[in-house]
Order: structure tokens, then sequence, then C-alpha cells
């Protein structure tokens, strides 16, 4: 499918992978699906800057439960399409999360390094629970052992870009997940 939307230009001659719509759609059935298995619990959503962003905020108003919010970011260092293995934290929570349930939101789990890497160190700080909500999932090119506990969609081994997937920093803001043209990767 061609994007035809003329209000948005570097979108343009993009293959829509996921709408906006069929996003909204998939958001709005994870929402109720967290909101039913933590029925009666208070959550905290756990956010992996930058690329979460928009997936935890159309997440939480999809959860009708008590939510709080904190944010973590963490380097990898290598090719800005590929993830090399060497994760750093560069934010730490906020905010204790010790007794808490806790859903670690992330834009994509791909390798798995990062959230593997995330969830050992969050385990740390004692959470009564931990559970990991993904936008999307590339299964073909897990390396550790790690799965999420909701997944948005899962996808081939392909580079996604838009609903704050990025590509060098841009296109985070592209209201749909679209494919990233391979010759323009480096
Ligand atoms: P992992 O440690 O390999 O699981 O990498 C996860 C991170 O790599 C994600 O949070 C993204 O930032 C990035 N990433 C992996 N695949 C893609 C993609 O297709 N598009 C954009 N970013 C990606
Ligand atoms: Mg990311």
């Amino acid at each position: 499918m061609l994007n035809k939307r003329h209000t948005e230009p570097h979108h343009e001659g993009l293959r829509v992978l996921f709408s906006r719509e069929q996003i909204a759609e998939r958001v709005q059935e994870i929402g109720a699906q967290i909101s039913r298995d933590y029925a009666g619990q208070a959550l905290v959503l756990v956010g992996v800057l930058k690329g979460a962003a928009f997936f935890l905020t159309d997440l939480a108003r999809a959860i009708s439960l008590d939510c709080t919010f904190d944010f973590v970011a963490v380097s990898s260092y290598g090719k800005s399409t590929k993830t090399s293995g060497a994760v750093k934290l560069i934010k730490d929570l906020d905010h204790p999360i010790e007794g808490k349930v806790v859903v670690l939101v992330e834009d994509i789990l791909d390798t798995g390094v990062t959230l593997s890497y995330l969830c050992k160190l969050l385990r740390q700080h004692n959470p009564r629970a931990l559970v990991i909500a993904t936008c999307l999932d590339k299964p073909a090119r897990r390396l550790e052992r790690i799965d999420a506990d909701y997944v948005g969609f899962t996808i081939k081994n392909q580079f996604v870009i838009g609903y704050g997937m990025d590509f060098a920093e841009r296109y985070r803001n592209l209201p749909d997940i679209c494919l990233m043209p391979p010759n323009q990767r480096d």
C-alpha cells in the first residue's frame, strides 16, 4: 500500500506496514488485555526512550487502571540499523519500583539485547512483577532468550520507521509504521 496522505510530504513513497488505524486498534486491544490481567492493581509503565514514547502514551490511555510512568534511556553502540550487543544505561528510573507491578514498554524487540539488559537491571529493584509490552516483535533476529508478554505486531526481518522508530534519529514522527527502503540504509 502506498501512502498518499498529501499533508505528510516526508511520508511519500514509503510503504506502510501498519497504518495509524491498525496501530490504534491493536493498542486498544493490548490496553484492554493489560487492564483485565492486572485488574484492581496499580501499574508503573516504564518506557524506553525515545522509541517507545508514542506507544507508551497511547497504551497508557488504553489502560483503565491506576497508572504512573517512568522512563529509562539506553545507548547501544554500532550502526543505526544494527545493534552491536553493548548496551549502556544513560537515564535511570526517577522513582523506586520496589513492590510495584512494572510494565516495561518498548518500541521493538529485535535481538533482545536491550530488553534482557533492562530486565536484569529492573529486577535488581525488586518489583512485584515485571512484564514486557512491545509494539513490534522481530523474533527472527533474536540473540537473547527473551519474549514479550504483550506484542502489538510480529514482523519479519525488516527495518521499520515511524510511530517512534527511527533511522539515524529521523522519521520517528511518521504516524504510520513504514518500511525503510533498503537502498536508503547504510
Ligand atoms: P535489540 O536490543 O536488538 O532488541 O534492539 C532494540 C532496539 O533496536 C529498539 O529499541 C530499536 O531502537 C532498535 N531497532 C531494532 N530494529 C529496528 C527497526 O526495524 N527500526 C528502528 N529501530 C530498530
Ligand atoms: Mg529503541
